[in-house]
Order: C-alpha cells, then sequence, then structure tokens
C-alpha cells in the first residue's frame, strides 16, 4: 500500500532532483523530474545505461503532451482518446525545452501517460513530466515488483513505491508518429492491428535494431543463464537431450508438460497471451536464480496476440548468449 505521505515524499524527492522508483501498469520506472537534465542523468548513472538511449516522458494525462511536444498531430489525438492512459508510448516532435539528455540529443521525445493509480497519484502531486525508462540495469529484464527494482537498482534509488506486481507484465507499445507514417518501434498489449483500428490507416513495422530507438537493441531483456527458444514439437526431445549430457535444465513450457521422474526445474506458463506477458519477468527471474546451465522455453504460437511476448523472448534469448550487448 502506498499512503499519501509516501506519495508527497517521493514528489518532494522529484522536486528536488532525486530518483522515485514507482509501479506502472507495465514494469516498473525509475523516475526523475524530465525537466531538469541533472536529474534525468542521475537515471542513467542508476542503470548504467548509455547516454545517447532516449527515456520516456511520463505525464498525467493527454493535455499535457502539448507541454513535450512541438505539435500534437491528429493521429497523436486520436490514439490518446482512445488508448491513454494506458501501456502505450506516443513518438514526436519534441519541443525546444526539452532536456537533450531525455532525448538522446534526437529530435523526437517519447510520451506516455500511464494507468496504474500510484503512477497517476505521483503525477498529480509531482505536476510535471516524469522522465522514466524501465527500473531495472541496462540490457537486463524489466523489474514487475517492488522486490525485484530494489534488488536491480539497491541503494541508487531514492524511494521505491510500492504498487504490487504490474499488471500488464511487458513495456509499452511504442508508435512513431514523427514521421510521414506511423512506425511500430516496440510491440507491446496494444497491438499493431489496434493502432491501425485505431488511427484508420496502416501502421509500419520498423527494424527493431533501427538505430532510432536504441533501447530496442537485439539483445535487450536478459537473464544470465543462457535461454533458448525451442519449438513445441522438439521441447521434450531436447530436455531429454540435455539431461543426457548431465546438464541442469530450467524449462518454461506452455503446452508440454513435465517428464515424468525428469530432474528438471520447471515452470508451466499460462496458456493465453495476457497472462503470460503478466508473469514473463518474473518467471524468467525464478527459472535465472535456479543457476541452471540452460533455460529452454517453448515458443509461443505465431498469432499476432503473441507478438509482443515473442519479441521479448527472443531478445532475451539473444541476450543471454551474448551478454556484451547489455
Ligand atoms: O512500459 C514502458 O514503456 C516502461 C514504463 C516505465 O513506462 N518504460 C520503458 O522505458 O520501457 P525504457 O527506457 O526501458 O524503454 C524505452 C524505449 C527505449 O527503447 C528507448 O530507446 C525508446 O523507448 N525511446 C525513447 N525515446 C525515444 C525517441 N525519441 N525515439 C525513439 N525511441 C525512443
Ligand atoms: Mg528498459
Amino acid at each position: 500500500m502506498v499512503s499519501d505521505r509516501d506519495i508527497e515524499r517521493a514528489a518532494g524527492i522529484l522536486k528536488a532532483g532525486g530518483l522515485v522508483a514507482f509501479p506502472t501498469e507495465t514494469v516498473y520506472g525509475l523516475g526523475a523530474d524530465a525537466s531538469s537534465a541533472d536529474a534525468v542523468r542521475k537515471i542513467f548513472a542508476a542503470k548504467n545505461r548509455p547516454a545517447d538511449h532516449p527515456v520516456i516522458v511520463h505525464v498525467a494525462d493527454a493535455s499535457q503532451l502539448a507541454d513535450w511536444v512541438i505539435t500534437v498531430p491528429e493521429s497523436a489525438k486520436k490514439l490518446g482518446r482512445a488508448l491513454w492512459p494506458g501501456p502505450l508510448t506516443i513518438i514526436l516532435q519534441r519541443a525546444a525545452g526539452v532536456p537533450d539528455v531525455v532525448t538522446g540529443g534526437q529530435d523526437t521525445v517519447a510520451v506516455r501517460v500511464p494507468s496504474h493509480p500510484v503512477a497517476q497519484r505521483l503525477l498529480r502531486a509531482f505536476g510535471g513530466g516524469i522522465a522514466a525508462p524501465s527500473a531495472n540495469r541496462f540490457g537486463r529484464i524489466s523489474a514487475t515488483t517492488a522486490a525485484h527494482v530494489r534488488k536491480e537498482l539497491g541503494d541508487a534509488v531514492d524511494i521505491v513505491l510500492d504498487g504490487g506486481a504490474a499488471d500488464v507484465g511487458i513495456e509499452s507499445t511504442i508508435v512513431d508518429l514523427s514521421g510521414t507514417q506511423p512506425a511500430l518501434l516496440r510491440p507491446g498489449a496494444i497491438t499493431r492491428e489496434r493502432l491501425e483500428t485505431v488511427l484508420d490507416a496502416a501502421v509500419l513495422t520498423v527494424s527493431h535494431n533501427a538505430p532510432r530507438a536504441p533501447g530496442t537493441l537485439a539483445g535487450h531483456y536478459a537473464p544470465q543463464t543462457p535461454l533458448v527458444l525451442i519449438e513445441a514439437e522438439d521441447f521434450e526431445r531436447q530436455v531429454a537431450r540435455l539431461l543426457e549430457q548431465q546438464k541442469q535444465v530450467a524449462a518454461l513450457a506452455r503446452r508440454i508438460h513435465r517428464p515424468a521422474d525428469a530432474d528438471v526445474v520447471w515452470i508451466a506458463a499460462p496458456r493465453d497471451a495476457e497472462h503470460y506477458a503478466h508473469e514473463l519477468y518474473a518467471t524468467v527471474r525464478t527459472l535465472d536464480e535456479a543457476g541452471c546451465d540452460v533455460i529452454l522455453v517453448e515458443a509461443p504460437p505465431p498469432a499476432a496476440e503473441w507478438t509482443a511476448v515473442r519479441d521479448r523472448l527472443t531478445r532475451a534469448a539473444t541476450g543471454s548468449l551474448a551478454p556484451e550487448n547489455g
């Protein structure tokens, strides 16, 4: 439970240029006063994040979008009306006063109106925009609980507001409206199909490694244990093969059942994409902490509602095999 006193204290810390970790409906954020370059720089130090990675500005409602961008196009108004507050980040041409450290020196800025009640209370008490990336060390899995934030960032944060487990569980959908055509930069709970319906226009999918969104590096969201995605039909065979080689195996399966008597760390994942996403990062942390030789993950189906989960799992796999990416 977050009391009004906690909110007042956290807002005071933001005003004084400090760092506040707070829950959003997607993942926990590591927040600082977005109008203060010095405050935002502390985020980068705490996360060990390269300086050219832009951060999202969180505001209390869509009317505050105008404080951060040059103009609010009709497309942004439509999306804001339909999907804010919620797990959607919109990229637009930035206003002149936005600190370079927020935008990574780019001429665009990312803005989001989160729906989590604690995030809303904090934004309203603070009044301004809160710059906040996910509250994890750079390249690691986003934190979806207050305990995970403390584990990741420890004393680097002045206060952690505990709003329980994040509802969505994976980061917001990012749509770029700064160009001539809307482009999806990061898939999330709000699907491309949904954006296209609201906009009544096609949304391009941009290559994930495009330099526009450096935080979407191929190897982001990585556990320390090598993580491998395996198709359902090969899953049991792969588990058996690794066990034969005396490997310690951790498994995250959806449809495949745990083999009888096998000495494996086994987690049965939810069948549907929404619940799967909700538990994904906490589950991968648990499997990572089991200290096995490998984490095998049953590949999710190719359907549209699994796009965001598949994206995060693919990055986790890439990053776990090439930790220098993180
Ligand atoms: O759900 C979320 O979006 C969470 C919560 C805390 O709001 N935040 C989050 O922030 O995931 P972060 O920093 O971990 O990821 C933000 C992504 C990064 O990939 C960053 O490169 C991209 O947004 N980004 C930010 N500003 C951008 C800009 N102006 N142009 C392109 N990409 C941008
Ligand atoms: Mg992040």
